[in-house]
């Protein structure tokens, strides 16, 4: 999706430009561009595909200048182009904007210009935005932004800068994100955290139908009304380092890599010695879990494959009904949340827009809202009546792996939380289960010593034209972040499916040679999922076996068997997770894709 900068200070305002669209990057864009101010002259440079196609232009032109603004598009009205790349100018080149989301009355905004005998020169619904601001323009680009903001409708991030007024940034949001850094003498704009993080971790968010008005000085936020907002910084503890390689050749496999101290990370203080939880930002009072009738989870994409595992643990733990829903399903329904009620929204980025809309539909209904997130301040937290964060630190890669891991680990400490406090678990059961995931990171740890096996196996499915993923209950779960995984980055076709279901019709897919890989975790239903096993090999399919490092009985029927740590089959995802998210490593990599960002993806979806 759109990424969005902004700078205003003393340095040489493309550098931090570009830097910052290089942090963007992992949303995934097919065109760059910025604008700098000079003295009163604006310069703006853009262009289609990756943004070492900008940076080679500015080689050529470098633009000087201490106040600027970036984007990197992802397109939703017009195809990829230069010309429909932002910056978008209004007919003088005066004014410039750069614009996050969708303005849906631009068709008609548009028109207006036209009669006046206007010709635009893209595609796109953002341009028309530079023309609104410069008619509405009379001497105060606020009150021009204002202005043109009561015109556009839809769900925007909307950023604009003019020649006439050097030195200022105006900014509105409506609905996608938009944050400020502050710094000393310099003010940074950005739709993502991580983009400031190098300069300041001194962090303003922009709410909704807030205008934001940025000088080297600071930043002054309104309402769209003109009321003054007071609002405090916030200080984000996220390492920079932690949004930059360190040395792996992508951003995925450092990822993978950093989930032992974020499994730890996420436990971390969370659980006291005698066994209580303590949930910093849960507090839904004593009775709430006793009295809990129904838990709801929505999600979009890894968050959803997430909430498939809570989903059992919930049920499992606290014997309460739960149900889970697709985002952009769910906000479409007419759902019966009644009662008592908890709807978990789980959001890595917690700027997903459909499972913002979700969230609030459920809020509507009644329930209470807890959001699963890893962004700080992100506006599914702010809109929670209890939010627990996961601390996965930023996540680059557009195929997620470490936020997953830390979703399942978090859920983990919600069921044992409602489980103490339902009367579900005992002092006893919550110490055991407490110590079976102060485990986890070590295990995990144990898994990523062991690749080998796995980067083997990937190369003998790197041609192949389909493969299948089965397992059941937890490991069915497993089976589809799994399968999502290797199709995000490998663009190889795969299915997962409950085992049992195999034979209701995908089992004619399955023929000589064909790979299926079988995740075996859990105990209670080991012999049946054996059982599925048993129907594919009988087809001729290879088998790929995914099972705990003590269990001898597997190797008797699967052709190879990648092996993790023995845990209690409950907190099993966290460990299957990370060997399929390595296998789908490694095939993207003998097949010489981009693995931080396949084609068509974008690592937040803040449009719907
Ligand atoms: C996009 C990303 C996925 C992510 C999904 C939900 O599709 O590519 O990796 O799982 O959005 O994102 P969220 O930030 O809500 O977890």
């Amino acid at each position: 999706m759109c990424g969005i900068v902004g700078y205003v200070g003393q340095r040489a305002a493309q550098s931090v430009l570009v830097d910052g669209l290089r942090t963007l990057e992992y949303r995934g864009y097919d065109s760059a561009g910025l604008a700098i101010v000079d003295g009163d002259q604006m310069q703006v440079a853009k262009a289609q595909g990756k943004l070492s196609r900008l940076t080679a232009l500015l080689d050529e032109t470098p633009l000087p200048g201490n106040v600027g603004i970036g984007h990197t598009r992802w397109a939703t009205h017009g195809v990829p182009s230069d010309a429909n790349a932002h910056p978008h100018s209004d007919p003088t080149g005066d004014f410039v904007v750069v614009h996050n989301g969708i303005i849906e009355n631009y068709l008609a905004l548009k028109e207006h210009f036209v009669e006046l005998g206007h010709d635009f020169g893209s595609d796109t619904d953002t341009e028309v935005l530079a023309y609104v601001i410069a008619e509405e323009y009379d001497g105060d680009l606020k009150n021009a932004v204002r202005k043109a903001m009561a015109r556009a409708t839809g769900a925007y991030a909307l950023v604009a800068m003019t020649a006439k007024e050097p030195g200022r940034i105006v900014a509105a949001r409506m609905i996608s994100p938009l944050i400020v850094g502050l710094g000393s003498d310099e003010t940074f704009l950005a739709s993502d955290i991580p983009a400031v993080l190098p300069y300041t971790n001194n962090i303003l968010v922009v709410e909704d139908g807030e205008i934001v008005d940025v000088t080297a000085d600071g930043a002054n936020i309104e309402t769209l009304d003109g009321t003054p907002v007071e609002r405090d910084p916030f200080v984000v503890d996220w390492d920079p380092g932690r949004a930059e390689k360190n040395g792996y050749d992508h951003f995925m496999l450092k990822e993978i890599y950093e989930q032992p101290d974020v499994i730890e990370q996420t436990i971390g203080g969370r659980i006291s010695s005698d066994g209580s939880v303590e949930l910093d930002g849960v507090d839904w009072g004593e009775d709430f879990a006793v009295n809990l009738e129904k838990i709801w989870i929505t999600a979009c994409g890894t968050a959803y494959h997430a909430g498939l595992v809570g989903r059992e643990l919930f049920e499992r733990i606290l014997r309460v009904p739960v149900e889970i829903a697709y985002a952009h399903e769910l906000r479409y329904r007419d759902p019966l949340i009644t009662g008592t009620t908890l709807t978990l929204a789980i959001s890595q980025s917690g700027e997903t827009a459909d499972t913002l809309a979700a969230a609030r539909l459920a809020q509507e209904n009644g329930s209470r809202l807890l959001a699963l997130t890893n962004v700080v301040g992100s506006t599914l937290s702010r809109d929670a009546d209890d939010v627990l964060y996961t601390r996965a630190g930023p996540e680059i890669a557009v195929a997620s792996t470490k936020a997953y891991v830390a979703m399942l680990v978090g859920q983990a400490l919600l069921a044992i939380k409602l489980g103490a406090e339902r009367g579900m678990l005992n002092d006893s059961e919550v110490v055991e289960m407490k110590a079976e995931l102060q485990e986890l990171p070590a295990k995990a740890a144990a898994v990523l010593e062991s690749t080998a096996e796995v980067a083997e196996i990937a190369k003998t499915i790197c041609d192949v034209d389909d493969l299948y993923f089965i397992g059941r209950g937890l490991d069915f779960a497993v089976a589809m972040e799994g399968s999502l995984k290797l199709k995000e980055i490998s663009y190889l076709h795969s299915e997962a499916m409950p085992a049992g279901e195999l034979k209701h019709g995908t089992l004619a897919l399955v023929t000589e040679g064909t790979p299926v890989i079988v995740v075996l975790t859990q105990q209670h239903i080991y012999d049946k999922t054996i059982s599925g096993l048993q129907e594919v090999k009988a087809r001729g399919a290879r088998v790929i076996a995914l099972a705990y490092e003590d269990d001898l009985e597997v190797a008797k029927y699967a052709d190879r068997v990648i092996r993790i740590p023995r845990t209690a089959d409950m907190f099993a995802p966290v460990l299957a997770a990370v060997p399929l998210q390595l296998l789908a490593y490694h095939v993207a990599l003998e097949l010489g894709h981009d693995i931080d960002q396949p084609r068509n993806l974008a690592k937040s979806v803040t449009v719907e």
